[in-house]
């Protein structure tokens, strides 16, 4: 089966979050079976430069198209690179709407650029004459309404990440949707007075899917549909969750080359407390006592990540050993009480401001345990990745967190700590139980030994693709 992929993100080259590690590790899965190709944007400063083949592909067929305009005259200056990278063949778009961009988001043109985008891989699809497109969040749906609206069209594949971000703006900042060369019907992408790109993907796909069967039933909540839940319930039955898997070549604390020292199921104990104590050092603190736990967390500071429930049980259970080490960026307001805390808490709580991979890798070998407090999680790779390194999740019950955790009563089936999402004396209760965790050495290490056997790689997951990709064909029979 010929598979492209469109996307915003793609490791190593663009990486907000966790779209990218999915994007890359999937693909590298299905490229053992499949031929898998994936369209991203072209950008600056890329820290591996990309094996180009020195194929180009065009944008758009003009001589198609019935007249000219600002769209169909830069996809015309635009073109794809072709490039491999781990058996996956890539598709970079060369154009003077990204190039020169640093940074994949924040523009205020992106409903344009990534309208453009999308057409660009929409047309790729067609050179490529594959079997089915399969698009990622708001950034490449448009590129599904294309594909419906054409009588080319390819069966299609819309993945939800994250409904928070629907790429939704006003109206007549996209009329040129109606033009040449997209001629879209405002049926397809208006929403509540606005454009909104993620309504067209859900309604446009053959098939719709999301990153946790837990989160696509959250989805389909008006309290948590972000006021796309009615459309999502019409498409109820092409809707499936299926959880993303993580590439054991590149998070496995036996392989990290970043790590201080690696380890693995047999010299995890020497192992992890070595690493913590490096840590301590590297960070300017080498006289915390590392036979305390340490409790990691990194991630977007932003409202979905929930960290104010996390500050509000750090201030109510001052008598916990735990230390804490908090890696992330984003919101002013909440990154200056971490900064304020760093500095009159030293001996419980230490900040990193910033977006650092190596020291993200450190945390996770240090930490005995790592908390995502998240208010929703579409899936959450942090905690898949915690299991790997042998440090003990501890996460709020929502979307793929839930699905992926379980607090279980059986010992064998026990992978983590489970509290309620948004409530800081669940959380802190949950703290109160690493301790105790924590004290009990052999359940301790029995359940780290556990955890870091669990399979989370994408092998039966991609599976469940394959079949998601057979429906969407069928469907266009
Ligand atoms: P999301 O995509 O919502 O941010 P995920 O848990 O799916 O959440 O993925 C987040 C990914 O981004 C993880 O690989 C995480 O380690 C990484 N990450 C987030 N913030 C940082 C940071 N400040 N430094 C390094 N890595 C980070
Ligand atoms: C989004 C979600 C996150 C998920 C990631 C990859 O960024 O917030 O939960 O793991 O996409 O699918």
């Amino acid at each position: 089966m010929k598979i492209l992929h469109a996307t915003a993100e793609y490791f190593p080259y663009i990486k907000m979050g966790g779209l990218s590690d999915m994007l890359s590790s999937l693909t590298k899965e299905q490229s053992k079976t499949d031929e898998t190709f994936v369209s991203l944007p072209l950008i600056s400063g890329f820290k591996e430069t990309p094996l180009y083949t020195g194929n180009l592909f065009s944008c758009i067929k003009t001589e198609e198209v019935p007249h000219s305009n600002i769209v169909t005259e830069i996809l015309r200056q635009s073109q794809f690179r072709e490039a491999e990278w781990k058996g996956v063949k890539l598709y970079f778009f060369d154009s003077p709407l990204f190039r020169d961009q640093s940074s994949i988001y924040g523009n205020p043109d992106e409903h344009f650029r990534f309208a453009v985008y999308s057409y660009a891989a929409y047309f790729l699809s067609l050179e490529l004459a594959v079997d089915v497109f399969h698009c990622h969040d708001w950034h490449t749906s448009l590129a599904v309404a294309l594909q419906k609206n054409s009588p080319y069209g390819k069966p299609s594949v819309f993945t939800i990440h994250n409904l928070a971000y629907q790429g939704d703006h006003p109206q007549w900042m996209t009329g040129f949707l109606k033009d040449a060369p997209f001629f879209l019907y405002p049926e397809a992408y208006s929403h509540d007075g606005k454009t909104n790109y993620m309504k067209a993907g859900i309604l446009s796909c053959d098939q719709l899917t999301t990153v946790s069967p837990g989160y696509r039933n959250e989805t389909l909540s008006d309290a948590n549909g972000f006021g796309l839940s009615y459309i999502l319930r019409k498409r109820e039955a092409d809707y499936t969750g299926i959880i993303n898997g993580i590439d054991p070549e590149e998070w496995s604390p036996s392989q990290d080359e970043r790590i201080f020292r690696k380890y693995g199921t047999e010299d995890h104990e020497d192992g992890k407390l070595k690493n913590k104590i490096s840590l301590y050092e590297e960070i300017g603190r080498p006289k915390i006592d590392p036979s305390r736990p340490l409790v990691g967390i990194i991630g977007r500071i932003t409202y979905q990540k929930g960290y104010p429930t996390f500050l509000q049980a750090f201030n109510e259970r001052k008598h916990l050993s735990h230390y804490y080490i908090f890696l992330g960026a984003g919101e002013e307001d909440l990154q200056n009480i971490l900064f304020h805390l760093s500095h009159t808490e030293q001996d419980r709580f230490y900040f990193f401001k910033g977006y650092n991979e190596e020291f993200a890798r450190k945390i996770e070998a240090a930490s005995d345990f790592f908390l995502m407090p998240s208010l929703f999680e579409p899936c959450g790779l942090n905690q898949l990745y915690s299991h790997a390194y042998g440090t003990i999740p501890i996460v709020s019950r929502v979307g793929g967190l839930k699905d992926t955790v379980s607090e279980s009563l059986l010992e064998d089936q026990y992978t983590g700590i489970v509290f309620e999402p948004n409530d800081p004396a669940s959380l802190g209760y949950a703290l109160e139980r690493a301790e105790t965790l924590y004290e009990n050495e052999k359940k301790f290490f029995e359940t780290r030994k556990r955890i870091m056997n669990l399979d989370w790689t994408w092998e039966k997951r991609v599976k469940s693709y394959k079949e998601v990709y057979n429906k969407a064909i069928e469907k266009r029979l």
